[in-house]
C-alpha cells in the first residue's frame, strides 16, 4: 500500500473514532414523530383551592370588611375599633337573625369628639382612584331615625378617599346600601380604613357589614380582578373543589356545610376552617361554581366523607346522612330545575346546571387509621353510581380495590417535596400499570422558598410534570397546592405557594409560570422520545434519607417530554435544565416529512435557583417568546443554565 493511502486511511479511521466519541457524549433526543403515542388527557392541568393562607377571605373573595359578622373572635370585635366616646361590644342578646347569632352593640355616649367605627381590613383596603366601592350593612338604633356617613379614609384619618352618607337608620334591623368613589387624584395605596361615623349620641347595633371594589366579570359577591386574571392565563382545565382539609374541618360541625354557603349572606353563619381563622363562607358552593364558569373550566367536587381531621369518623347506617348529603350536593350542581336542589340552585340565580365529571369522596383517607375508608367509599361510591351513573368516582387513600364488581375510576395521590425528590421521581408513573387505576394528582407541589416558590422550586416542579405529561394516559389531572397565599404579615400557614398577593397587588411565582408553560403549549399526543447521553446530576439527599443511611444516587440533570397537536402538526418539546452550564441537544425528529424552518423558543430561567418573584419584583422570572430559526430534522439546540424551555416546531 502506498504511503499516501495510508495516512488517508488513518486520518478517516480517526476521524470516524472521534465523531465516535463525539456521539457517546451528545445529549440527543429523537422525537419519533413517526411511532404512535398515547392521547393526552384532556384534563390534564387544573387547580386545587381550599380556604388556606387567606385564599377566599382576604384573597380571591373580594370583600373588604374582616370580621364583618362579628364571629371571628368569640370575645371581642376583633378588627374593629371605636374612636371618640363611644364604646363597643360583641351581642349575643340582640342577633340579626338566627343565621348571625352575634351583632356589635356601639354605644356612642357623646359626639362632642367625633365618633366612629373603625374596621381595619385584610391588611388595609385597596384604595385606587376614580374607583366605585359596593357597601352594605344592617343596622338599628334605640332612639331610631339617625345618620350615618362612611368612609374609607387614611388609617390617620387625615385624607378622606371617599364617603357617602346613610339616613334614616330606623329602630328595627334593616339593611342599609351605599356607594362611593373615589377621586382622580386618589392614591393607589392600602393604606386605608373604613369608617362608619355618627353626629348622634345613641345605642346602635350594626351586623353583616360588606364593601366590595369592583369584581371580576361584575359578579355580585365576586371575586378579585388580578387573580382571576392569573388563573384565567394558566389556562386550567378543572378545579378541585373544597379542599383539601378545608372539606374535612377539625370537627363534624366544621366540614364545609355546603348548604349553609347558599343564598344571601346573612343566611351563612361562616364556620372555623382547619388552618386557624373562621371562614365567612361568602366563598360558597355557588360562588366555586361560577368561579369555574368564569374560568370555563369544570368543577371536580370533593364530597365530605364522615371522616374529620381529628379522626372522628361514621360508618354504615350513620354515615347515610352524609351520603344523602352528598347526593343533593350533586344535585344542587347538576339536577334540573324540576329537581328539588336544582331548584334551589336556580333560585340562588343559576338555572342552568354546571357540568360535572368527576367527584372525590373525602380528602387525604389515607390518615385515617381506623381503617373505614374501604367501607366508607363503598357507601358512598354506590350511592353515587345507582343515581349518576356517568359520573366518575375519586378514591382518596392512594389504594385501589374493588367495590361489588366496581372500582374507583381514579385515585387522589399527594406528593409535597424537595426539587431533587421531584427529579429524582419524575420517571414515577413509567412503570405504573397501564390497565389499572387512573390518577388524579391533586395536590402537589415542590416546596422551595417562602412565602411562594424559588426557582429551584419551578425546575422540581417542571421535571415532575414531564413525567406525568409523558404518562397522562394514566395521570389524567393534575393540581398544584396550595393554589394562594396572601403575603401580608401573619397570613400564611402554608410555606411554598403557587400565587402570591397583598391587599393591592398579586404576581406568580416561577412555579405558577412554569405551569403556564406547560398548560399553554400542549398538544394531544405524547410523542415517543429516545434520550441518549443525558446528562446526569447526584440526588441531594433529604435529612430524613441521611439520618436513614441512604446513600445517594446518579439521577438525571435534563428531563423532557413532548406533544404534538394532531390538526396542526405543532410539537412542543418541553425541556428542563436543572444544571448551572448550558446543555447542547442534538434533536432529531424522525420520521417528520416537513419542519419548517421558523420555530418559537419560549424560554424561564433563572441566574441562580434561589432566586423568585415577590411582591416587590412580581416579574422577575418570567417566559419570555422568541424566534427559534434554522430548525431541521436534525438540528442541536442550546439549553440556557437552570431553564425551562418549550420549543414550538411545525412540523407535517
Ligand atoms: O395543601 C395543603 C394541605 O395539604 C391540604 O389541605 C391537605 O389535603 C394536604 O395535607
Amino acid at each position: 500500500m502506498k504511503k499516501k493511502t495510508i495516512l488517508q486511511l488513518s486520518l478517516c479511521c480517526l476521524l470516524l473514532a472521534s465523531e465516535a466519541s463525539l456521539n457517546a457524549q451528545t445529549t440527543t433526543l429523537t422525537l419519533q414523530l413517526d411511532k404512535p403515542g398515547h392521547a393526552v388527557s384532556p384534563t390534564l392541568y387544573g387547580l386545587m383551592t381550599e380556604e388556606i393562607n387567606h385564599s377566599y377571605d382576604g384573597g380571591l373573595y373580594a370583600e373588604t370588611i374582616r370580621n364583618r359578622t362579628f364571629q371571628d373572635d368569640w370575645n371581642k370585635p376583633v378588627f374593629w375599633s371605636a374612636k371618640g366616646d363611644v364604646s363597643i361590644e360583641l351581642d349575643r342578646r340582640t342577633p340579626l337573625n338566627e343565621h348571625l347569632p352575634v351583632s356589635l352593640k356601639v354605644d356612642v355616649k357623646s359626639v362632642s369628639v367625633p365618633a366612629s367605627l373603625v374596621n381595619e381590613g385584610f391588611w388595609g383596603f385597596p384604595v385606587r382612584p376614580n374607583t366605585t366601592y359596593k357597601g352594605s350593612f344592617y343596622a338599628k338604633a334605640r332612639k331610631g331615625d339617625r345618620d350615618f356617613s362612611v368612609s374609607l379614609e387614611s388609617k390617620d384619618g387625615g385624607r378622606v378617599y371617599a364617603k357617602a352618607e346613610v339616613t334614616g337608620v330606623g329602630t328595627d334591623w334593616r339593611k342599609y346600601d351605599f356607594t362611593f368613589t373615589t377621586a382622580a387624584d386618589a392614591p393607589v395605596t392600602a393604606d386605608a380604613q373604613f369608617v362608619i361615623s355618627t353626629k348622634e349620641a345613641d345605642t346602635y347595633w350594626i351586623d353583616l357589614v360588606s364593601l366590595f371594589p369592583p369584581t371580576y366579570n361584575n359578579t355580585p359577591n365576586g371575586n378579585r380582578i388580578d387573580i382571576m386574571q392569573l388563573l384565567s392565563d394558566m389556562k386550567p382545565k378543572f378545579l378541585r373543589l373544597p379542599g383539601g382539609n378545608y372539606l374535612e374541618g377539625d370537627f363534624f360541625k366544621d366540614r364545609f356545610a355546603w348548604k349553609q354557603t347558599l343564598g344571601a349572606l346573612e343566611n351563612r353563619p361562616g364556620h372555623q376552617a382547619p388552618w386557624g381563622y373562621r371562614s365567612s363562607d361568602g366563598m360558597g358552593l355557588l360562588e366555586y361554581l361560577e368561579w369555574c364558569e368564569d374560568l370555563h373550566i369544570e368543577p371536580v367536587l370533593a364530597v365530605f366523607a364522615g371522616y374529620t381531621l381529628k379522626g372522628d369518623h361514621l360508618e354504615g347506617k350513620l354515615l347515610q346522612p352524609f351520603i344523602d348529603e352528598a347526593l343533593e350536593e350533586i344535585e344542587y350542581v347538576i339536577g334540573d330545575t324540576n329537581t328539588k336542589w336544582g331548584a334551589v340552585r336556580a333560585k340562588d340565580g343559576h338555572p342552568q346546571p354546571f357540568p360535572l365529571q368527576y367527584i372525590e369522596v373525602g380528602n387525604e383517607d389515607w390518615f385515617d387509621r381506623s381503617g373505614s375508608y374501604h367501607q366508607r367509599f363503598a357507601q358512598f361510591y354506590n350511592a353515587i353510581k345507582a343515581k349518576y351513573p356517568q359520573l366518575q368516582i375519586i378514591s382518596t387513600d392512594g389504594k385501589k380495590f374493588d367495590i361489588q364488581g366496581g372500582a374507583a375510576e381514579v385515585e387522589d395521590e399527594h406528593y409535597y417535596r424537595n426539587a431533587s425528590e421531584m427529579e429524582s421521581d419524575a420517571d414515577h408513573y413509567d412503570n405504573y400499570d397501564r390497565n389499572g387505576t387512573k390518577v388524579f394528582v391533586g395536590e402537589w407541589a415542590t416546596r422551595e422558598g417562602s412565602p411562594t416558590t424559588n426557582f429551584n422550586a419551578a425546575l422540581g416542579d417542571a421535571a415532575w410534570m414531564t413525567g406525568m405529561e409523558r404518562n397522562s394516559d394514566i395521570v389524567v389531572m393534575a393540581s398544584y397546592a396550595p393554589l394562594f397565599v396572601n403575603v401580608s404579615p401573619g397570613a400564611m400557614q402554608w410555606k411554598s405557594d403557587l400565587i402570591g398577593y397583598n391587599t393591592l397587588n398579586s404576581y406568580g411565582s416561577p412555579s405558577y409560570y412554569a405551569q403556564k408553560m406547560f398548560n399553554t403549549y400542549l398538544g394531544d399526543n405524547v410523542i415517543v422520545i429516545e434520550g441518549n447521553n443525558i446528562p446526569q446530576q447526584w440526588q441531594k439527599l433529604n435529612a430524613r434519607d441521611s439520618a436513614e443511611g441512604r446513600k445517594p444516587k446518579q439521577i438525571p440533570a435534563l428531563f423532557y417530554v413532548a406533544t404534538r397537536d394532531s390538526k396542526t402538526g405543532t410539537v412542543y418539546l418541553k425541556i428542563v435544565n436543572t444544571q448551572g452550564n448550558a446543555q447542547a441537544i442534538n434533536i432529531k425528529l424522525q420520521g417528520a416529512s416537513k419542519v419548517v424552518s421558523n420555530g418559537q423558543q419560549i424560554v424561564l430561567k433563572a441566574d441562580d435557583p434561589s432566586e423568585t418573584n415577590t411582591i416587590d419584583d412580581p416579574k422577575k422570572i418570567v417566559p419570555v417568546a422568541s424566534p427559534l430559526k434554522k430548525v431541521t430534522k436534525d438540528f442541536t439546540y442550546n439549553a440556557a443554565p437552570y431553564s425551562i424551555t418549550v420549543l414550538q416546531l411545525e412540523t407535517k
